[in-house]
């Protein structure tokens, strides 16, 4: 166990009934506000990730956005937004998906990943799946290997998980640890 990892935890904040009655809002906000824990959260998946030929971070808009280029950077690997609808202006394909609140669509640009590349797609959270889902099948639907889904925190109970098949996710907290 990474004594880095526990640092972390402490730094996420959990909001109560945010954005809806009985939804505990796990905060990363909080965990930025400190260079320390963010820097560590950014080596962490650094570490994972060097030596294993990525070529992309694909980010998740909006918080997969926060973490995602700095890695990308790291690794010297593209980094790919993957944008909420109508944001992107070139060509897209586009994905659909529940969330657990609502549902959305994520797009990203044709031509930004290559048959050959090799991707980990970023976000802060997997609640039930569903955005790393749609991330994965974008990736996957250009020709691209998306070798692991990575998280700063996991909320188990809700199995997002099982959604993702047999695709790895790699979570440095779970949301019992936080806070
Ligand atoms: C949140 C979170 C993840 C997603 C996880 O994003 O940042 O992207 O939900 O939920 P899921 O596993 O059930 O799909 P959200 O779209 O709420 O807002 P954001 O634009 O602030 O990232
Ligand atoms: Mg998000």
């Amino acid at each position: 166990f990474d004594a880095r990892v526990a640092r972390i935890a402490s730094t996420i904040r959990v909001i109560p009934d945010f954005p809806k009655p009985g939804i505990m809002f796990q905060d990363i906000t909080t965990m930025l506000l400190n260079p320390e824990a963010f820097r560590d959260t950014i080596d962490l998946f650094v570490e994972r990730y060097k030596d294993k030929g990525i070529t992309v971070i694909a980010g998740v808009e909006a918080r997969g956005f926060i973490f995602g280029p700095t890695i990308a950077l790291a690794l010297n690997a593209k980094f790919i937004p993957l944008r909420k609808p109508k944001k992107l202006p070139g060509e897209v394909i586009s994905e659909e998906y529940s969330l657990e609140y609502g549902t959305d669509k994520i797009e990203m640009h044709v031509g930004a990943v290559e048959p050959n590349d090799r991707a980990v797609v970023v976000d802060d959270l997997i609640a039930t799946g569903g955005t790393l889902c749609a991330a994965v099948k974008l990736i996957e639907r250009a020709g691209a290997e998306v070798v692991e889904c990575a998280c700063v925190i996991e909320l188990p109970e809700l199995k997002g998980r099982d959604k993702l098949g047999n695709k790895p996710v790699f979570v440095l907290v779970k949301a019992d640890e936080a806070g």
